[in-house]
This record gives C-alpha cells, structure tokens and sequence, in this order.
C-alpha cells in the first residue's frame, strides 16, 4: 500500500487529522489499535474551545455539535461553601462549548466512512520505519497478517501509550514530566446536572467537579488517592462524598440515579521535545499530557492538529516546506502555556497529602484573588476558552 500521509491512531487527533487533510484532498490511511466501539466507549473530555469548534466546522463535521453542543457562557468555582463565577464571555468575549469527546470522534468516524478514506482498525505491532530519511514506512499485521505502507510523512496521533513519540531517538528527545499525588474518579449518570453551569469544587475533603454531557446526562469528579479503585466505591458512596464537597445548596439540589460508567484516571504533567522528528509528527496525547483541570487535553491535541494540517496543506499546495519545518516549535509554544494553565489550575483545587497550613493559605489567597479581580478573571478567562492559534 501507499499513501501520502498515515495517521497511527483513530482517535480524535488522528481522526480530525484526516478529515482536515481529506478536504484538500491529502489522502490519508488511519491505523487504529482498537476497534471503533472501543474507542467511542471511552468516556473523556466534555469541554470544547472555539478552535476545536471552527476546525470541525473546517472539516464539515460541526452540523450536530452546532444542534446538540451546549454554549457555556461562564464556569462557578467554589471552596467550602462560598461560590463565584467566571464570565468568559463578559471577559473575552467567547463562550466554550459542551460536547463529549465522544460525539467528536462519533462525528468524525462518520465523515471518515462517508468520504470512503481507509481506516484499519485493529492494527498490532505498529513499527515506524525510516522516518528520518525520504522513504519512510510503516509496517503492522492484522489477525497476525503483515502489511506495509509507504508514505511521504507519519502523523504520531496515537496517544501517551503509543509506539510514535518512543520512535524518536532518546538522544533527540527531552521529556519534561510532572506526577501529581492522586486521581479522579469520574462517574457518568442519566440524571439532570445539578447546575446549568460547570462547578469546579475545592472543599477539605478534596476536589469535585460537576460537569454534564447534556439535560438527562451529568457527568461528576472527585479527587482520589492514586491507589484508590472503582470497587471500593458503591452509587451511594460516591453521591456522598460528592455532597460534601460542593456547596449545601448544591447539595441539597443534586439530583442522583445510578452510574452508568465509573473510572479512575490519575493526573500528570507530561511535554515532550521536538514534536518532529524528521518527517515524523506528534500529536495530541503522543506529545503531551495535561491534568484534566480545565478541560485542556482534547483541546490541545486540536491545536496541535491544526499546526500540522497547516504545515502538510502547504508542501501539498506550494512545495513549502516552512510549515512543517514550523510546526514542532508553533505548537510547543502553545503546548506549554495549556500546561501553565492546567498546572496552576489543578494546584489551586485539589488539596495534596503534603500540603501545608501555609499552602492552604496561599490557595484560598489564589481563590479570592480571582473571585475580586477583574484582571485575574479576564486571565483565566481567556486560558480557558483557549489561547488563539
Ligand atoms: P487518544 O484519544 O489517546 O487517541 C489515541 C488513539 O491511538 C487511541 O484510539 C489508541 O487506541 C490508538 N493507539 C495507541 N497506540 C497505538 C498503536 N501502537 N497503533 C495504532 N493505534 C494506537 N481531557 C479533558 O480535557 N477532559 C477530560 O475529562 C479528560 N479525561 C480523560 C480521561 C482519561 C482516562 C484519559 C486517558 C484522557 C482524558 N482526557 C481528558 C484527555 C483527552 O481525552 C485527550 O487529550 C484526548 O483523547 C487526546 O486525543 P488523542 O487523539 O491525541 O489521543
Ligand atoms: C470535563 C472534564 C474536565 O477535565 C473539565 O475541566 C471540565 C469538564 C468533563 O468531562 O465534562
């Protein structure tokens, strides 16, 4: 087989990859390590940035999130009892929007198949070949059966496990990783959210966030320890502790009902540099990890996406080479301020096993300093609808 470009991992960098690519008409082979179920099984991020928004819009695949995504004008931030809100669009003039990851991948598998553009799902043994000369390959077997693409560039879109970001040579790679001293237990329910905006929650007993999907389906966070486990955490358990955690009113007009998904992830600061290694690219969780606190992971894989497809649409149509000779830099620079953003967002919520009195003050300090200031809050703001790009 032969292709321009080949996309390792069918989630929604790669799969937005391909579609950017394929309204330029770049043809593209996506190799998928799971199978589409799978994939649209996974549970993750709810909060997309007017960027992600106008790239699907560019990919023509924004017709139901338009229909179904829910406009948020602003997000509440409480500690104990006390809450404020953040208006993003007073502040910067720009709303985000909510619409599960799953729908974005939903909606772009449904592109993919409608344009007819290959997709192996399935895929073993993913080995990338070359890359840092003029003839790169990628071989993988199917059911134990071998194949063989060759291609002008490999797009890395297959996530923090995957095999593209470890095919860069140690001597070329800088890793630069943070490990935070807990978790998040998520829980997906088919109940009304408790608030039509986005709570995100500091209390003494840890961090909680309550988010939702859509009118009948909520979605809930709650800071864990990192050896915690879903088991030890029944229905009623966690409506509890969740209670505790958010303001009395909240409280009192939580809606609860059974769980129809619970897990637990633990929270990392992870970048990796270059982004490129010859005519190798990395995107999205390849690249880099941010604790979910703000809703940047998805959001920064689209902006990486973005540079790319840039880069690739101007060495198809002009012979340039600049774009893609560009892109790791581009995209670091904004890489690193999404982490800035998550960093100091995740220190400001969660509480730490080592934490001190004095760090607590300095955290309620953040706290006010952000419900009194009308600078703090245009800064926050403008981070969390998304830097431009
Ligand atoms: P991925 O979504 O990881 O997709 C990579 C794809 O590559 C996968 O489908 C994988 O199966 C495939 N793959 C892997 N290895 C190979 C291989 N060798 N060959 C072929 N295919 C391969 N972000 C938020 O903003 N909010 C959240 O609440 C949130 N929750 C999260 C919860 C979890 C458990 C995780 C892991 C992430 C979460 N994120 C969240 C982050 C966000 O979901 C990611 O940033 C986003 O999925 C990145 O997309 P991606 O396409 O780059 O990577
Ligand atoms: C969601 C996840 C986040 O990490 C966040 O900051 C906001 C919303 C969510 O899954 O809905």
């Amino acid at each position: 087989m032969k292709t321009q470009v080949v996309i390792i991992g069918g989630g929604p960098s790669g799969l937005l990859l391909g579609q950017l690519l394929h309204t330029r008409g770049i043809k593209t082979v996506v190799l998928e390590r799971k199978t589409k179920d799978y994939v649209l099984g996974r549970i993750r991020a709810g909060v997309l940035e007017q960027g992600l928004v106008r790239l699907m819009e560019q990919a023509g695949c924004a017709e139901r999130l338009h229909a179904e995504g829910f406009p948020h004008d602003g997000t509440l931030i409480s500690y104990g009892d006390e809450m404020f809100r953040v208006d993003f669009t007073e502040h910067v003039g720009t709303p985000v929007m909510v619409y599960g990851q799953t729908e974005v991948t939903r909606d772009l598998y449904a592109a993919r198949e409608a344009a007819d553009a290959p997709i192996v799902y399935n895929v073993d043994d993913v080995v990338i070949h070359d890359a840092d000369g003029d003839a790169p390959f990628v071989t993988y077997a199917v059911d134990g059966v071998p194949a063989r693409i060759e291609c002008a560039f490999i797009a890395g879109c297959d996530g923090f496990h995957g095999v593209s970001r470890k095919t860069i040579p140690e001597s070329v790679r800088q890793e630069y990783e943070k490990v935070y001293p807990f978790g998040w237990l998520g829980v997906l329910s088919e109940t009304p959210p408790v608030n039509h905006e986005l709570i995100y929650a500091n209390s003494p007993r840890g961090f909680a966030l309550c988010s939702m999907r859509n009118a009948q389906l909520s979605r809930y966070y709650i800071q864990c320890s990192l050896d915690d486990h879903v088991d030890n955490w029944s229905d009623d358990a966690f409506w509890e502790e969740l209670k505790r955690r958010i303001p009395a009113d909240q409280a009192d007009a939580l809606v609860t009902g059974p769980c129809i998904e619970k897990s637990i992830a633990p929270l990392r600061s992870f970048v990796t540099e270059p982004m490129r290694w010859g005519r190798l690219f990395l995107c999205g969780d390849a690249a880099h990890i941010v604790p979910p606190t703000g809703a940047k992971g998805l959001n920064t894989a689209a902006s990486d996406v973005h540079y790319l497809f840039e880069g690739l649409s101007e060495f198809y149509a002009k012979g340039s080479s600049d774009g893609i000779d560009t892109y790791s830099e581009k995209a670091l620079a904004r890489v690193w301020k999404a982490e800035r953003f998550s960093w100091w967002f995740t220190s400001m919520m969660h509480r730490f096993p080592d934490q001190t009195p004095f760090d607590l003050k300095m955290q309620v300090a953040d706290l006010e300093f952000l419900r009194d200031s009308v600078s703090a809050q245009k800064a926050m703001a403008e981070n969390y609808v998304g830097l431009p790009y």
